[in-house]
C-alpha cells in the first residue's frame, strides 16, 4: 500500500546558531533531512513531499530523492502550517499520510511502516516517548482508562501535566481525507500563536476517530536535533551501530568509540581497523587488511593483505584509489585521486602519489612525489625524487620502465621516458628519455679545490665593512 510521506523541514533552527539551515548539517557526512529521505526510500510512496522553508533554495538544491517535491512554507507559522501547505500536493488515493521530522535522523523504517500499519488510513497514530526529561516536548493526555485525549504543548501545559513523561515524537500517520479536514480547522489560540499539528488530536478524540499512540523502542530513534551538543550525541549513536554492524559481520574494530564512517565499508575477512580513522564514500577492504591509526580513507579499494600504516591519508574521487594485494603503505603517506598500486607496491612515509599507476612491486619509500606518472614493476624510486609533471599550463606524463633504479633527489621532468633496467644518478634533473640499460647522470660534476679556506668570524671591535 502506497502513502503520502511528508518530512518537515521548514523550521529555522535557532539554536545551531548557523548559517547553514539545520537540516543541512551534516551526520555521518550527510545531511540530517537525508538520512530520513534515505530511510523512507524504500517505502512505497504515492507522493513524497519535503516542507522547506528556511533556508528552502539551498535544502531544495542539496537533497536527493527520487520523486521528491517540496512544499514551501513562507513564513513559518509552525508544524500544522507547514502540513497545510503539503495539502495539494497529497494523493486522495492514498488512504495514509505518514508525517516525519526532518531534523530526527536516527529514526527507523520499521518504526514507520508500523505507524502507517497502525493508521491504515482509519485511525489516528502516533509515535511516543517515555522520557526522563520531556521538557520541550508536547505531553500525551490521557483519560484514567489510558485511552489518549490529545497532546498538550510543553508551553502551553499546567505543572501537573508537565509531570507527564509520555511525550509526542513528532511523528504520525493520519488518515489522509481527515488530515486535510482537520488542518483546515486550526486556530493559532496558544502560547506561541503557531499552528500546531498536535491540535488534530483532540479533534480526532471529538469525532470519535480512534487514536493509537505507540511507544517507540529506542530512545535513539526519535531524538531530534536542536544544537550542535545533541548533534555530536546522535553522531555518537550513529557510529557506534555502525560500528556494531561492522563487528558483528567480523571487522576487528580496537575501539568502536573511535570509529566514524561517513559512507560505506564493504569488507573480507578478517579485517583490521586501529582506533581514531575516518573513512568517507565508498571503501572496500580485502581479507586481512590492516588499518594503522588516525588513517582517513575515502573512495579506495584496498585488496587483500595490504596494510596501511598510521596517520596515511588516501583520498580517491568517482575513480577509486587502488592499493595491490600485499601492498604496504605509509604512515604518513597520501594517495590522492587516480593512485593506483599494484601487489606489493611499498609506499612510504611523505610520499604522495597523484594520477599515477605503480606496477607490481614497485617501492617509494621516503619524502617523493610521483604524478602522473607510469612506474613499472620492481622500479625503487629514491627518496627526495619527484616528477615536475606541470610546466605551468599542462600536465605532461613520466613514464618510469620495470627495474628502474632512481637515485635519491632525482627530478623527472615531464614527458619523460626512462627506459627498462635504467639507473639515474642522484641529484640528477632529467628532462630528456633514457633509452634502457644506461646510467644516466644529469648534475654538475664534483670539483674539489686545493687549499680552499672557509671563512672565519672576526674578532668583536674590528671594523666590518
Ligand atoms: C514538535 C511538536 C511536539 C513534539 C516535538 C518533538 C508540534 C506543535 N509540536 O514541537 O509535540 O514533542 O515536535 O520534537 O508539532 N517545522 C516546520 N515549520 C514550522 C515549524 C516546524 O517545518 O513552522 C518543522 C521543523 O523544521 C522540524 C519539525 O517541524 O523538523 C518540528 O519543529 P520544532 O520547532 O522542532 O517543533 P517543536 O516545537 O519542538
Ligand atoms: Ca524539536
Amino acid at each position: 500500500m502506497a502513502h503520502n510521506i511528508v518530512v518537515m523541514a521548514a523550521g529555522k533552527g535557532t539554536r545551531m546558531k548557523s548559517a547553514l539551515p539545520k537540516v543541512l548539517h551534516p551526520l555521518a557526512g550527510r545531511a540530517l533531512v537525508q538520512h530520513v529521505l534515505d530511510t523512507m526510500a524504500p517505502l512505497p510512496a504515492s507522493r513524497r513531499i519535503l516542507i522547506t522553508g528556511h533556508g528552502a533554495e539551498a535544502v531544495e538544491a542539496r537533497v536527493l530523492g527520487e520523486g521528491l517535491s517540496f512544499a514551501r512554507q513562507m513564513p513559518q507559522l509552525g508544524t500544522g502550517h507547514a502540513v497545510q501547505q503539503a495539502l495539494p500536493l497529497l494523493d486522495d488515493a492514498a488512504a495514509t499520510t505518514l508525517i516525519l521530522n526532518g531534523d530526527t535522523p536516527l529514526v527507523r523504517r520499521e518504526t514507520a511502516e508500523q505507524l502507517a500499519a497502525a493508521c491504515a488510513g482509519t485511525c489516528l497514530a502516533l509515535l511516543t516517548v517515555e522520557l526522563a526529561d520531556p521538557s520541550g516536548y508536547g505531553r500525551i493526555l490521557r483519560d484514567a482508562s489510558g485511552a489518549v485525549l490529545g497532546i498538550r504543548e510543553h508551553k502551553d501545559a499546567s505543572d501537573a501535566e508537565r509531570q507527564i513523561r509520555e511525550g509526542y515524537t513528532g511523528m504520525m500517520a493520519a488518515p489522509t481525507a481527515l488530515l486535510r479536514r482537520w488542518l483546515g480547522q486550526l486556530t493559532n489560540d496558544n502560547a506561541q500563536g503557531e499552528y500546531y499539528l498536535t491540535d488534530i488530536v483532540a479533534m480526532a478524540v471529538a469525532e470519535g476517530v480512534p487514536v493509537v499512540a505507540t511507544l517507540a523502542g529506542s530512545e535513539s530513534e526519535v531524538l531530534g536535533v536542536n544544537d550542535p551538543l545533541q548533534l555530536a550525541d546522535l553522531e555518537r549513536r550513529f557510529q557506534r551501530q555502525q560500528a556494531e554492524r561492522l563487528m558483528r559481520a567480523g571487522v576487528r574494530l580496537l575501539d568502536p568509540a573511535r570509529f566514524d564512517l561517513r559512507g560505506r565499508i564493504h569488507h573480507g575477512c578478517d579485517v583490521q581497523i586501529d582506533v581514531g580513522c575516518v573513512f568517507e564514500g565508498e571503501v572496500e577492504l580485502g581479507d586481512g587488511v590492516q588499518i594503522g591509526a588516525h588513517c582517513v580513507i575515502k573512495n579506495a579499494r584496498i585488496a587483500a593483505g595490504a596494510v596501511i600504516h598510521p596517520f596515511t591519508h588516501i583520498e580517491g574521487d568517482a575513480q577509486l584509489v587502488e592499493v595491490g594485494e600485499g601492498a604496504l603503505v605509509g604512515p604518513f603517506a597520501r594517495l590522492r585521486p587516480g593512485a593506483r598500486l599494484g601487489r606489493e607496491v611499498h609506499i612510504g612515509n611523505f610520499v604522495e602519489v597523484k594520477n599515477s599507476q605503480l606496477a607490481a612491486g614497485a617501492k617509494a619509500n621516503h619524502l617523493a612525489y610521483l604524478g602522473d606518472a607510469e612506474v613499472g614493476e620492481r622500479v625503487n624510486y629514491g627518496a627526495g625524487s619527484i616528477t615536475a609533471n606541470y610546466d605551468g599550463a599542462a600536465k605532461h606524463r613520466t613514464v618510469i620502465e620495470a627495474d628502474v633504479h632512481v637515485g635519491s633527489n632525482c627530478v623527472l621532468v615531464a614527458p619523460v621516458r626512462v627506459g627498462a633496467g635504467s639507473t639515474l644518478g642522484g641529484g640528477s634533473t632529467i628532462s630528456k628519455d633514457v633509452p634502457p640499460d644506461r646510467l644516466a647522470v644529469a648534475r654538475a660534476r664534483q670539483v674539489l679545490i686545493e687549499g680552499w679556506k672557509r671563512p672565519t668570524k672576526k674578532p668583536k671591535g674590528e671594523n666590518q665593512t
